[in-house]
């Protein structure tokens, strides 16, 4: 099946995720006509997006998903919505749980609604592998029960659990994707790759939760963008896709593989306090993505190069964000090894 849509509202695309689909779109589909709006949170930042700034067939409004009045007046004016606005932090969500409830729930909730009563031919949910929560053995598949164990991928299941409600109830077209852990430029260094890289960068040291062990799925934000815009198009209404490479990285190896591609020493590594309630594997099952013809096209050692070289030459883009709040986030958030 194939879908096409004129006009699309992009909701948190001032973020990581969100403003490099933007981009993709912008090359792909020049075509197609986008809203992005954005609450424009700490993680949200104006200058993703400033290349488009003054194109036709592109804008931009501040606001929340979850003020449903003006949710209500642009979903009127676009066929789908998209939906990456979040709180997406795991970190932060075990400082300030509410402001995931608010925003992953019923932010996703005012979207479904907008998108039923205006009768949206499709409502693409951008939701995460940590829904699954921790598997220690095997892959999750789209059909596994939901087992989320910190306050944002519960949040994120809540959210996908109303949008499913909205398909089953409502008929709400709506389309899911569950990536893993995404990385890329532009990415708000809170996350582990570039807390790594700009930290590196100045010879700070390169904290690693516990021992370092917990493994996760590095997709390159590209791939990504390349998979949600594949369901978005591609994809039977109702259906629900992991997107993943399948390979297994541990913390430890991709902080000595950013270490060693900028040629820094070892030392700097530090073993930190664990995050509580730690997830220490996710894993993809990717088979349905593939039958749709999709694979990733980025190994993790180009990918990872890319993002450094990056950082490296955007001190301006990266330097602003880590002042003020940040450190107070910092200093609350990295406590010592205790044994
Ligand atoms: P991000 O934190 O970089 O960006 C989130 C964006 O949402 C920001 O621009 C922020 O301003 C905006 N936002 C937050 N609350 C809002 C609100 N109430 N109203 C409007 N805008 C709001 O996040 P990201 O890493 O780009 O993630 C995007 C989406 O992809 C999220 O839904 C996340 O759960 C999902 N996801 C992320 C990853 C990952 O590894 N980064 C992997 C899988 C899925
Ligand atoms: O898997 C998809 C998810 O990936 C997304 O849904 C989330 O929005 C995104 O934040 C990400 O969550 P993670 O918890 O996997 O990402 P993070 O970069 O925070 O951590 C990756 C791993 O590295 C994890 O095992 C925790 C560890 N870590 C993280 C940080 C920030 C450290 O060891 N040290 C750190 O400083």
């Amino acid at each position: 099946m194939t879908r096409s849509f004129k006009r699309l509202l992009i909701a948190g695309g001032a973020g990581f995720i969100g403003s490099h689909f933007v981009r993709y779109l912008r090359a792909a589909r020049s075509d197609v006509e986008i809203t992005v709006l954005d609450k424009l949170t700490y993680a949200g930042n104006l200058a993703n997006l400033v290349d488009f700034e003054g194109q036709a067939g592109y804008r931009f409004v501040h606001g929340d998903i979850c003020d449903a009045e003006l949710v209500d007046s642009l979903a009127a004016q676009a066929d789908a919505i998209v939906n990456f606005a979040a709180e997406t932090h795991v970190d932060r969500s075990l400082m300030d749980p509410f402001a995931f409830i608010e925003t992953d729930v019923r932010g996703t909730a005012v979207l479904c609604e907008a998108a039923r009563k205006h009768d949206h031919q499709a409502f693409l949910l951008v939701s995460t592998d940590e829904v699954y929560g921790e598997v220690r053995q095997g892959r999750s598949e789209e059909d596994d029960v939901f087992r989320p164990r910190s306050p944002y991928s519960a949040s994120k299941a809540a959210g996908e659990h109303i949008a499913h409600a909205y398909a089953a109830s409502f008929g709400l077209p709506l389309l899911v994707t569950r990536g893993s852990n995404t990385y890329g430029p532009f990415q708000y260094p809170e996350k582990l790759i570039p807390v790594l890289i700009t930290n590196a960068i100045d010879d700070l040291r390169l904290p690693l939760y516990n021992d370092g062990s917990a493994v996760r799925d590095y997709l390159f934000v590209d791939d990504h963008c390349r998979g949600i815009d594949q369901v978005l198009h591609e994809a039977p209404s109702g259906s629900v896709f992991n997107i993943g490479t399948g390979a297994e990285t541990s913390g430890l190896q991709v902080a000595e593989a950013v270490l060693e591609i900028m040629a820094k020493p070892r030392s700097l590594i530090e073993f930190v306090a664990d995050r509580p309630g730690h997830d220490y594997r996710y894993a993809l099952d990717v088979a349905r993505i593939t039958a749709l013809g999709w694979e990733p096209q980025v190994t993790f050692a180009d990918g990872l190069q890319r993002t450094v070289r990056w950082y490296q030459d955007h001190p301006e883009w990266w330097r602003p964000l880590k002042s003020g709040e940040y450190w107070e986030y910092y200093r609350r958030n990295y406590r010592p090894l205790v044994s």
